[in-house]
């Protein structure tokens, strides 16, 4: 059985939802925890390409869910990445999988593996149900106001108390012409507590370029990214440090809203 299940969604498409899985599964898989990544996102999977596996999809979640493939059997091992297995994600779009499909679904992945992280890229139509079965929730937004509102409007099961956001995208330059929302008022916007800040990295797209799977060294994800999966498994870890120095970091921090995030 897994040790423990993260579930990633978003409010809105095209907020880094897949991407952030991909790098927090990525995080923990480098800290020696093994991780099971799962593709839930029905018809418009991404984490086989980000891995750099689509060429070897046989079976997907798909599979898994008509019961047609064990678990196990489905997934494939990250070959760059030690630590990381993935379970892909269907091409097939027949509408999601109804309540009760979902939660069998997860069950029989939280019983069919045995790694010590599961993290799995939900759709928010799926995040409803499954909320309250798994031992944390992620939300994924950036700081347009679109996103913002959209995670504010995400519904979850009213016994899940494990829904956090995750800023994605923040600016780490301020751009006089533009104007972004604090973290206080993201978060209050969001209607969320902070789970993590990831900022925005225009390296990020040309990774489009360089080979699947491999996943070059983007200290703007991967240093919050590997904060936030030592805080997820009990540790203490800051949300900033060693990211950002001297008067850039005390000048971000300020933008920021310094007390919020030393509480947080
Ligand atoms: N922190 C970031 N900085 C820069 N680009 C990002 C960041 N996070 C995501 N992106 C880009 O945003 C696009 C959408 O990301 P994706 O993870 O596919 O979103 P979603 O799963 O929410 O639809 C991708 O091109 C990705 O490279
Ligand atoms: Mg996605």
């Amino acid at each position: 059985m897994v040790g423990k299940t993260i579930l990633v969604t978003s409010g809105k498409g095209g907020v880094g939802c897949s991407t952030v899985a991909a790098r927090l599964a990525l995080a923990f898989a480098r800290r020696g925890v093994t991780t099971l990544l799962g593709d839930l996102s029905w018809g418009n999977p991404a984490l086989d390409v980000l891995c750099g596996l689509a060429e070897r999809v046989v079976y997907d979640v798909r599979d898994v869910l008509c019961a047609r493939v064990d678990p196990r059997r489905a997934s494939l091992p990250v070959i760059t990445v030690q630590n990381l297995t993935l379970l892909p994600g269907t091409t097939v779009f027949e509408g999601v999988p109804g309540d009760a499909e979902a939660i069998r679904l997860f069950e029989t992945l939280r019983g069919g593996f045995d790694q010590d992280v599961m993290i799995l890229d939900v759709p928010k139509e799926t995040v409803t149900v499954l909320s309250e079965f798994a031992d944390a929730v992620l939300a994924v937004s950036d700081v347009s106001a679109a996103s913002l509102r959209a995670t504010a409007a995400l519904r979850f099961s009213p016994r899940a108390s494990n829904v956090r956001v995750v800023l994605n995208r923040y600016p780490t330059d301020r751009e006089k012409t533009k104007i972004y929302p604090t973290v206080r008022e993201a978060i209050d916007l969001a209607g969320l507590p902070l789970a993590a800040i990831l900022f925005d990295d225009p390296r990020l797209p040309q990774d489009d370029e360089t080979a699947p799977g491999e996943f070059p060294e983007r200290p703007l994800l991967d240093a919050p990214c590997k904060n936030l999966s030592v805080r997820l498994t009990g540790g203490h870890a800051p949300l900033l440090t060693g990211l950002i120095r001297g008067r850039k970091r005390r000048k971000t921090l300020t933008q920021m809203g310094r007390r919020r995030l030393e509480n947080a």
